[in-house]
């Protein structure tokens, strides 16, 4: 009976999921991106003023953008998948895999930041703003070294 289920669950593996292209990972890398974006430009509204503070929201935001900055994305660095490579399609730099210590130093650091961000993020928006800033700079020193101005 055991084996009958197994035998039964490889089989249905392949039906469900493809083996990643190139092109699919660079779309998923995006996708992982545009999700931080997401949840960033939530709470940099209300660190700015630009949306009313509210704690709940705030935690939230914050709390999702910790399970992604968990998520560790080595499976989205598949190499051939730089901007060298699919142009157009990417703005990965192939800097992330000739410094990819590096690049993981970067991811870690934006990690740190976030699970101090997500400790205050409920604590008022002096609080927020603050933590706020140094998770964007996290951002920006990746995107700094390992980010393509365009497509
Ligand atoms: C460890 C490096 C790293 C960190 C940290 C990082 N990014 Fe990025 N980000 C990238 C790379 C690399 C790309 C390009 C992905 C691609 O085009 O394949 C990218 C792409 C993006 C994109 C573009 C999606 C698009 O449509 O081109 C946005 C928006 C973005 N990041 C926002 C953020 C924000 C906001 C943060 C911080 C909260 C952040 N990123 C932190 C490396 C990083």
């Amino acid at each position: 009976m055991h084996k009958i289920l197994l035998a039964a669950a490889a089989l249905s593996v392949p039906a469900l999921a493809q083996a990643a292209e190139p092109g699919d990972i660079a779309a998923a890398r995006i996708g992982y991106f545009s999700l931080v974006n997401l949840e960033m430009g939530g709470l940099a509204a209300m660190a700015q003023g630009k949306a009313p503070y509210d704690a709940e929201r705030a935690r939230a935001l914050a709390g999702d953008l910790k399970l992604l900055s968990e998520y560790l994305h080595d499976d989205l660095l598949m190499p051939g998948t730089s901007n060298a490579e699919l142009a157009g399609k990417t703005r990965a730099l192939p800097a992330i895999w000739e410094q990819t210590e590096d690049y993981r130093a970067k991811g870690m650091a934006f990690r740190e930041a976030v699970a101090a961000l997500q400790g205050v993020a409920g604590e008022g928006q002096e609080a927020l703003a603050p933590a706020v800033g140094k998770v964007g700079a996290t951002c920006k020193a990746c995107h700094d070294s390992y980010r393509a101005k365009d497509f």
